[in-house]
């Protein structure tokens, strides 16, 4: 059944919380996060107040890119389970009002996929159309000069049919043509897989990447590179990415997403980091795409009030009518907020990501105020930054054990962890923060426990309130209630003037948890890094 509330679905209203299975909960003691440990820590989220929770890959794999190179889509890796722990894991979640959303990999698979291994046997092998294969150039080198998104070419010569494969990412991780109905049949069969087994929805890997150039023309130079920007920014991927073809086969998805439920139960979200005019095409003609095109800019745009205010403004200005917005702060291929802003202002980002229009989605740790963690040279795992060292691509620093209390390997695992939880697990773990009533762990569950009681935080309509300087204000409002968002992003003291604030009214929350129900008049005081939500009048 479709839950609406205020006109509302789930995932609008709702607040989606990323897990990383490696990472955030060891039942088995050997060191990396399975899922019986996720099953263990689902009342954790709920007790936190989120909604949904996203998790990153479990399926069969290599582990080559650590989960997003599958060799099963139907399966469990035995590193974190069997499908009745998962099975588990769904019902629990369920009983406790959370959704599921799986992470869906349809642009590659592990080059051990039984697929692949069929594809590269011959060059007439049934499967070989599965994957991308081409001749050498005249010269014998790739057919063009598309670059892995992982540091090198995007192909891989195989010796043995005399062609090479095209992937995006490493060549562990070979690219489906999409252009091949069977693959298609195929692909859509996994979506039906996991929503047999009660899931809620899925978050779509790479969806970019997922349709290539039909003439595999050769990338234009890109003369906006920085000198210490990845190899891979060296072209302008516009005939690997992006492509007209891409929306057809996400029209498609939908439609499976869709059967045998009403449209808007379950949920489709795409990873994709566009521009935003191109990212909201993906919302389709008639709301027919992804509902949730994963908006990721507010990890890439510098933490300065008025280049956020701006890109709020543009992004609610582009979005299409039915177009639900989305806002991410991070995730676990990007640094983390707290290491990106700073503690203080990590508080303040917690305000914005929870009190902006559209559905927030929160990566674990990031309640903490968890940083990244140093991982020494010999430690690094992540193919990215084997591959293209030094200039801090580096994943594993994001994706450290989730701290749940202040003993040895702060209660993560009864093992060794496969990654440093970090030195300051001491102050930054769930028990500690827990008991802090100015924890920035209680500020996440202030403001989800307010976005949950009050319908303006989320269906409310939004309107930006000029400010000055480092703030950054705004209104949310139902015709009920009306609610001022001022976020100080300096560390000097600031004021805002009479514009947001009607005839007054109260503090409601501040990121530092000591202001609640003060009286506001025709002015607000803010402290450096402070932000506060207040209820005020309407004019
Ligand atoms: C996405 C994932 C990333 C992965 C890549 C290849 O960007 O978020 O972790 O390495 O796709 O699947």
């Amino acid at each position: 059944m479709v839950q609406r509330s205020s006109g509302h679905l789930w995932w609008q209203r709702g607040v989606v919380y990323q897990v990383y299975p490696r990472s955030f909960k060891d039942a088995s003691g050997d060191g990396i996060g399975d899922l019986q440990g996720i099953t263990s820590r689902l009342d954790y989220l709920r007790w936190l107040g989120v909604d949904a929770v996203w998790i990153s890959p479990f399926y069969p794999s290599p582990m080559a890119d650590f989960g997003y190179d599958i060799a099963d889509y139907r399966g469990v890796h035995p590193m974190f389970g069997t499908l009745e722990d998962f099975d588990g894991l769904v019902a629990e979640a369920h009983r406790l009002g959370l959704r599921i959303i799986l992470d869906y990999v349809p642009n590659h698979t592990s080059d051990e996929h039984p697929w692949f291994l069929e594809s590269r046997s011959s060059r007439d092998d049934p499967k070989r159309g599965w994957y991308i294969w081409r001749d050498p150039a005249s010269d014998g080198g790739p057919p063009n000069n598309w670059l892995s998104v992982f540091g090198g070419p995007a192909w891989t010569f195989d010796a043995a049919t005399g062609q090479y494969y095209y992937h995006a990412y490493l060549r562990e991780q070979p690219d489906l043509n999409w252009r091949n109905p069977e693959v298609r049949v195929a692909m859509y069969d996994v979506l039906r897989f996991w929503l047999e087994r009660g899931v809620d929805g899925f978050r779509v890997d790479a969806l970019r990447q997922l349709v290539k150039d039909d003439r595999f023309r050769d990338n234009p130079p890109n003369p906006d590179r920085w000198p210490a920007s990845p190899p891979y920014d060296a072209l302008r991927p516009v005939y690997s990415t992006d492509r007209p073809e891409v929306h057809e086969a996400v029209r498609e998805m939908r439609l499976v997403l869709d059967e045998g439920a009403s449209s808007g139960e379950r949920v489709l979200i795409g990873e994709l980091y566009l521009p935003i005019e191109r990212l909201v095409r993906y919302y389709g003609e008639g709301g027919s795409g992804v509902q949730l095109p994963m908006n990721l800019h507010l990890i890439s745009t510098p933490w300065e009030a008025a280049r956020l205010g701006d890109l709020i403004d543009a992004y609610e200005a582009a979005l299409p009518q039915d177009g639900w917005p989305t806002w991410v702060l991070g995730n676990h291929d990007r640094s983390r907020i707290a290491s990106r802003v700073g503690p203080a202002q990590a508080r303040v980002a917690a305000m914005l990501l929870l009190t902006l229009r559209g559905t927030p989605t929160l990566y674990y740790g990031d309640e903490l105020g968890m940083r990244d963690v140093p991982v020494p040279p010999e430690l690094v795992q992540d193919p990215y930054e084997k591959n293209v060292p030094g200039i801090g691509v580096g994943r594993d620093p994001v994706r450290t054990p989730m701290r749940w209390s202040g003993e040895d390997n702060a209660g993560f695992t009864s093992g060794r962890p496969w990654l440093p939880v970090g030195e300051d697990h001491a102050e930054v773990n769930v028990e500690a923060q827990k008991r802090d009533p100015r924890s920035m762990l209680t500020l996440y569950r202030r403001l989800l426990s307010l976005r949950r009681s009050e319908p303006a935080l989320t269906g409310g309509t939004y309107a930006p309130v000029k400010a000055a300087d480092d703030l950054l204000a705004y209104t949310r409002e139902t015709d009920e209630r009306r609610f001022l968002v001022a976020l100080n992003l300096g560390p000097g003291p600031l004021t805002l003037g009479e514009a947001g604030l009607g005839r007054g009214g109260r503090v409601v929350l501040s990121t530092f948890l000591d202001r609640e129900g003060e009286a506001v008049g025709e002015t607000l005081d803010l402290r450096g890094d402070e932000g506060l939500i207040a209820e005020t009048t309407t004019l």
